[in-house]
């Protein structure tokens, strides 16, 4: 072919080569996770440019002045999605789970003092200065990028008022500027009730006053509800999804996590993104959810961090045709910052493949929260979101137990995370 210097490449301002394989977890792969043996990726400021062997990449676009990023022989995968977290809460609950992994129950808990479970973060929370909330919170991001994720969902809920819910959506935003984590907002007024008005009152007042100030000061993009038995039922919960729905505020629900109430029906009626958890959830739900569209977001660190009795039944969702996506539940109750952990977990505890599960927790993921066009997977025209590993082959994330930190992590173009020494 001869050179046309009117056509000219675009020029690329970095590119990754040097990789054992490239994943690009993109749409339409077979093999699920879209393997090139060798691999590149060449990015244009924030945006991917071309991905491909290093000679499709060099023909596609001008490497010349650009920055070389060298995966070391390490895979390239597209930054993790963590799509479920609370990630913004005071302190911890130690004391709880030391208690509870050698089998104190509630009865025990309470003799020993302890406080327990979402009313003791919502009280520690109405103490805890907005500096320790800031702090703590760019902590925990701060391992989760050097694990390889790029975008975290993060869900208020320990506010349990107007004010209070306000505030741990305004530290997300807070958050979206100061760090390279790319914070996506959740509503999650209906995370538990208020132990100063009755029940009634609450949930009129995530109606009638959380969720409008939620929308006017466009602090949020999702309205989750809990909807589960000792929470919501499904009648509070469908009150509350619709009148998010409204305003704009796109539905996620926490249901069947502790017992069967019909709050997958719900999500497939009312066509939610994501249902979350769905440890309870009966078989013929499962193809209810897949016609509606609805993503099944399931966390095995959450029922690992639990004891869970009735772990997800996560084949047969997928015999079942649904969509999964993974994601840590990082909350007081499960304090995880690690997707590799996740898919581990996913792997040998839940019968995910490593294709399977890698796929849940980049592009899967991306579809629980709408943003599969932009992130998920490593297309030309997505964000230069990117983690590399020094792992020979994508299936070592699941089997290389607890040892895991990125290489390198680069978010929207920039390398923002390199490993101080490689093993
Ligand atoms: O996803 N289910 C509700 N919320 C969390 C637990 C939050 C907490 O323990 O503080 C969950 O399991
Ligand atoms: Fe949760």
């Amino acid at each position: 072919m001869s050179r046309d210097p009117h056509n000219k490449k675009p020029a690329a301002t970095r590119f990754v080569n040097g990789a054992s394989e490239v994943l690009t977890c993109a749409p339409g792969a077979a093999d699920l996770v879209g393997r090139i043996p060798g691999g590149a990726v060449a990015m244009a400021g924030d945006r991917i440019l071309a991905v491909g062997s290093d000679s499709e990449v060099a023909a596609a676009c001008d490497l010349s002045g650009a920055e070389r990023i060298d995966a070391g022989g390490g895979i390239v995968i597209p930054g993790f999605v963590d799509c479920h977290t609370h990630l913004i809460f005071p302190g911890s609950r130690v004391a709880e789970y030391s208690a509870r992994v050698t089998g104190a129950g509630p009865e025990d808990l309470k003799n020993l003092g302890i406080p327990t479970g979402i009313p003791a973060t919502v009280r520690m929370m109405e103490n805890a200065s907005q500096d320790e909330l800031i702090e703590s919170a760019l902590e925990r991001l701060g391992h989760m990028l050097r694990f390889g994720t790029t975008t975290v969902e993060s869900k208020s809920g320990y506010g349990l008022s107007v004010k209070g819910e306000l505030r741990m959506l305004e530290i997300n935003r807070r958050l979206q500027n100061d760090q390279f984590i790319d914070v996506v907002s959740t509503f999650l007024g209906a995370h538990e009730f208020p132990e100063d008005r009755s029940r009634e009152r609450y949930v009129e007042e995530i109606i009638k006053e959380q969720i409008p100030a939620v929308v006017e000061a466009e602090l949020a993009e999702f309205n989750d509800v809990f909807c589960d038995e000792g929470y919501y039922t499904v009648g509070e919960s469908r009150r509350i999804l619709e009148a998010g729905l409204e305003k704009g505020l796109k539905a996620k629900i926490h249901t069947d996590e502790y017992s069967h109430m019909g709050g997958s029906k719900l999500a497939a009626e009312l066509k939610a993104v994501s249902a979350d958890h769905l440890n309870y959830t009966d078989d013929d739900e499962f193809a209810l959810l897949r016609d509606a569209g609805v993503i099944g977001v399931v966390m095995p660190g959450l029922d690992f961090a639990v004891g869970h009795s009735r772990p997800f039944n996560a084949r047969a969702m997928m015999d079942a045709g649904m969509i999964l996506a993974l994601a840590t539940d990082l909350c007081p109750g499960c304090w995880l910052e690690s997707m590799p952990f996740v898919i581990q977990l996913a792997c040998r505890l839940y019968r995910f493949s490593p294709a399977e599960a890698l796929r849940a927790g980049t592009y899967g993921a991306a579809l629980a929260l709408n943003r599969e066009k932009e992130i998920g997977s490593l297309e030309p025209g997505k964000r230069a979101d990117i983690a590399i590993f020094d792992l020979p082959q994508y299936q070592d994330l699941a089997y290389r137990l607890g040892r895991s930190g990125a290489r390198t992590v680069i978010a929207a173009g920039n390398v923002v995370h390199t490993a101080a020494s490689q093993g």
